[in-house]
């Protein structure tokens, strides 16, 4: 399941980090890319140890963390710190499957469960650029407003079509999630909507709101782990 998060941040607020980022030292995407990927790869990325990406991947991570939609989709344990690529003059991705472990700055790693584009570049930015996820239902075309971000099962084969002029500019990320089978996660997923929605129509005294509360944290104890 795709799960678009609109407005983590501002039209406005993703065009600051754009014309800050403009500016900085891209350097060949295929250095960061793994063995299978590097050969499909025709993008920049910005070098993540630079304290300017350092910043606004913290911001990133702060405003997700506080972001009920997000957290309720994730159910994040761990997340990589944010990277930046930029994709012009015909920059590109082929079809890939993103990593499955990925290594942590200072040590450590981490099992990637879900893939993350939060897109900063306006979409009248660039030309192409669609980010292609194969989903059970077919191929689905991602482009989205600035500041929207989406979040995929990192299980899913993707690609990012050609960017045929302009500059596409986005921030990619990795999570690990308490619950690492997707059906599990989506079910969980709904259910907190279902309980948020009626929470809001029968308050939270109400007896259903209380059992269906207890339902989720229950499935969670199930399916999670820490
Ligand atoms: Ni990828």
């Amino acid at each position: 399941m795709l799960s678009v998060i609109e407005q983590v941040f501002s039209s406005e607020e993703a065009h600051g980090f754009c014309q800050q980022l403009a500016s900085s030292a891209w350097v060949d995407g295929k250095l960061s890319a793994g063995s299978q990927a590097a050969s499909v790869k025709t993008n920049q990325h910005l070098d993540d140890r630079i304290d300017l990406a350092r910043d606004i991947g913290d911001a990133i991570l702060q405003r997700l963390g506080a972001h009920p939609q997000f957290v309720s989709a994730a159910l994040p344990n761990r997340i990589l710190p944010p990277k930046f690529n930029r994709y012009t003059g015909g920059g590109q991705y082929g079809a890939h499957i993103d990593s499955s472990i990925m290594g942590l700055p200072g040590g450590g790693q981490i099992r990637t469960d879900l893939s993350a584009t939060l897109f900063l570049s306006r979409p009248s930015d660039y030309e192409g650029g669609e980010l292609v996820i194969d989903t059970r239902f077919g191929a689905q075309d991602v482009k989205l407003e600035a500041g929207d971000l989406v979040l995929y099962p990192s299980t899913s084969l993707h690609c990012v079509n050609p960017v045929l002029s302009g500059a596409r500019i986005c921030s990619v990320f990795w999570i690990q999630s308490l619950v690492r089978d997707n059906q599990q996660r989506e079910i969980l997923y709904d259910l907190d909507q279902s309980v948020q929605s009626i929470t809001l129509d029968k308050g939270p005294e109400n007896e259903d709101v209380n059992r269906l509360t207890g339902i989720y944290h229950n499935l969670m104890r199930c399916w999670a782990n820490t």
